[in-house]
């Protein structure tokens, strides 16, 4: 383990951390104190990447160049906080688009070299699942959590705040994937998610789908034959020269593809014996699953703790999260870091198999 700061305190109370985030198309940077956010900053790509249906990678990368200084400035700005007040700045380095993580890892280097500050190497993964601590003051450990993003689905018990089992995860594609590709196929924006369920809110879910797994496949999760479901469904309605309804389609997909989300999770929470639930990833922005998770908390008697829907999706405040947490083990990069574009789901860079 790297311990460059001799006289650094990781039992100080309420340190004061720097996140940077850009795994993808978003630029963020963010400080926290504590668990308190004191400022969070996002210049997004989305808008041009959207003309392309997806994310450019080479466009993401030169976005973060042009816009990570002025994130970063105008984050320590906005928390009405100076340079030297920093105690550690925390970055994503895993897993991501690879030139568009070398942006962060290379500027926060840099940034932690000159002003002479810890750096914190961090897991994009365990950012969504620490957005749960921001603002809580009281979560702790242990609890259940729904993992959803883009790129990752899964069911973890988090023993401790750097401890977590994977119950069980998807098989092939990650929920916000399946949502993507739907919305591709109903002629519907990137980002397909919010676009889904801004659809959906004019539907009714009347619209037969698989159930994944009929209840079966423990808390494992299989989106390509809902996926595939769908896709059939509209093209034989098109191929027969049928009408239908985006709308129906969006509200069916959506239900479809989150009910076996909120039910394994609620399996999961009677295996473990557990009392608490959190949530995180950008698909736990979605009203749908929000409003069902709160309603199968309320009847057990769980209590559910789920990030604001602007911490779901990816931001740096969780990163920053995250790294408060890596902090009070001790876990510091050195100028060596390195951007990894895939990393085991919540290994850490401190954890055998992290690099
Ligand atoms: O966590 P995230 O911002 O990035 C990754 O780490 O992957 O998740 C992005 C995913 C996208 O697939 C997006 O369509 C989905 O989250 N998403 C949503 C919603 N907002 C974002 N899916 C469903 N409903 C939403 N409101
Ligand atoms: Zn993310």
């Amino acid at each position: 383990m790297y311990q460059p700061f001799k006289n650094l305190d990781i039992t100080k109370k309420d340190p004061i951390i720097l996140g940077i985030e850009s795994s993808c198309d978003e630029t963020a940077a963010a400080v926290i104190r504590g668990r308190k956010i004191l400022s969070d900053e996002i210049a997004s790509s989305a808008k041009i990447q959207a003309l392309y249906g997806g994310v450019v990678p080479e466009i993401a990368s030169r976005a973060h160049t042009d816009e990570v200084a002025a994130v970063v400035d105008r984050a320590i700005k906005n928390a009405g906080i100076t340079y030297e007040e920093i105690d550690a700045v925390a970055v994503t380095y895993g897993a991501g688009l690879l030139g568009a993580l070398l942006v962060g890892v290379s500027f926060a280097k840099a940034f932690a070299y000159a002003l002479n500050k810890p750096l914190i190497a961090v897991n994009h993964i365990r950012g969504h699942l620490a957005a749960a601590y921001l603002d809580s003051p009281t979560l702790q450990p242990p609890f259940v959590t729904l993992l959803c993003s883009g790129g990752h689905t899964a069911i973890l018990y988090a023993k401790s705040e750097s401890e977590f089992e994977i119950l069980g995860s998807t098989l092939d594609d990650a929920a916000g994937e399946a949502f993507d590709k739907v919305a591709r196929v109903l002629g519907l924006q990137y980002p397909g998610g919010p676009n889904i369920e801004n659809c959906a809110k004019d539907g009714t879910p009347c619209i037969p789908l698989p159930k994944m797994f009929k209840g079966g496949g423990g808390y494992n999760f299989s989106y390509s034959g809902l996926k595939t479901a769908v896709i059939n469904y509209c093209h034989t309605k098109e191929q027969k020269g049928e009408p239908y309804s985006k709308a129906d389609v969006a509200s069916s997909f959506q239900c479809a593809a989150i009910d076996v989300l909120v039910q394994k999770t609620m399996d999961a929470v009677a295996e473990k014996g557990a009392t608490t639930v959190t949530a995180g990833g950008g698909v736990a922005a979605n009203t749908y699953l929000r409003t069902r998770l709160k309603e199968e908390c309320e009847k057990r008697g769980l209590h559910l703790v789920l990030p604001e829907k602007r911490y779901c999706t990816d931001n740096a405040s969780m990163i920053a999260a995250e790294g408060l947490v890596q902090f009070r083990l001790g876990n510091f990069a050195d100028m060596s870091l390195n951007a990894k574009a895939s990393i085991p789901l919540t290994k850490t860079l401190s954890e055998k198999g992290g690099v």
